[in-house]
């Protein structure tokens, strides 16, 4: 990294009234009703440090639903459930250069192409353990505390807007069914799938998930250990390629993180032993990123010389 961390807050303070608000560009969600109510005006930005500092700035406390940024954390635990050899029998890791909602499957092994895009989050979801759903939701949601270090709640308005209107995530669930991929009982795996979708964070929240993968999966607010450090190079690698969906390629090769975006409007982007970044701005471009959070992860990776390479 270029400059020292002590320039972080100075940099947050000058650069979020520079990034204009994407009118004209971006566009909140809407295929998930309850998406479409969000104030898309709201705007944070957090840094978390490896060794515990925390940067911040705009609407830094705002709770959102966290949507598919989600998916690295379930990833996370199918790991830890299951290994990664049995996990790679279910879904791989090739990124798609689709949308995030796709409904294909590798045409050889019918496995979803990746646990970052809906079907094959479906898939990875649809390994969580427990005895039935309330034991799973349970397991999930210690997962998500041990990563942002206090209890976390659903947003049960979301999670019944997207019930009720995830057709297509249910016609990939039946479509892996048809190929052996997942296993009934599948409405309870979508279920948890829109529930783990539903759980609330702050942009504070995100930086502090993303600096406890940089941290080698030990949450550095708490201390507390979140995953088996021998995963993070799973999910980091996948996330790499990944985790921007049909964007993956441009993002890695402009900012050169591992990251990952929700429809809410919030990304993740890890800096290994050195910070875990979050931002939040709910407007969106065609792809599904917000379109705020692409931007301040240029700037940032720009001034402080992040990208990997
Ligand atoms: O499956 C869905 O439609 C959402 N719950 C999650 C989608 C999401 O955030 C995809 N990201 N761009």
């Amino acid at each position: 990294m270029k400059n020292h961390p002590a320039d972080l807050q100075a940099f947050l303070e000058a650069l979020h009234p520079a990034v204009p608000p994407p009118w004209g560009i971006g566009k909140v969600a809407s295929y998930i009703p309850e998406l479409a109510k969000v104030n898309p005006d709201l705007f944070s930005i957090c840094l978390v440090t490896v060794d515990g500092q925390v940067f911040e700035v705009g609407d830094f406390q705002q709770l959102f639903t966290i949507q598919s940024i989600s998916k690295v954390f379930v990833h996370g635990l199918a790991l830890e459930d299951h290994g990664r050899d049995y996990l790679l029998t279910k879904v791989g890791v090739e990124p798609t250069g689709d949308a995030f909602n796709a409904i294909i499957l590798d045409e050889h092994s019918k496995r979803p192409y990746n646990p970052m895009v809906n079907a094959g989050a479906i898939a990875t979801t649809s390994l969580i353990q427990g005895q039935g759903p309330a034991e799973r939701l349970n397991r999930l949601l210690s997962m998500f505390r041990r990563y942002i270090g206090h209890d976390v709640y659903l947003d049960g308005a979301v999670f019944v807007s997207e019930r009720t209107s995830g057709h297509r995530n249910r016609a990939m669930a039946h479509l892996m069914l048809n190929f052996g991929m997942i296993d009934e009982p599948i409405e309870e795996s979508l279920d948890l799938y829109f529930q783990q979708c539903s759980v609330m964070v702050t942009c504070r929240d995100l930086a502090v998930m993303a600096a406890t993968l940089a941290n080698h999966g030990v949450n550095p607010l708490t201390g507390e250990r979140a995953i088996a450090g021998q995963y993070i190079k799973d999910i980091l690698s996948v996330m790499y390629t990944c985790g921007m969906y049909n964007f993956a390629g441009e993002w890695a090769y402009q900012i050169g993180l591992p990251a990952k975006s929700g429809v809410c409007g919030g990304i993740i982007a890890i800096v290994p032993n050195l910070m875990g970044i979050g931002v939040f701005s709910p407007p969106l471009d065609q792809r599904g990123n917000s379109v705020r959070g692409v931007k301040v992860c240029q700037a940032l990776s720009q001034e402080f010389e992040l990208n990997l390479f």
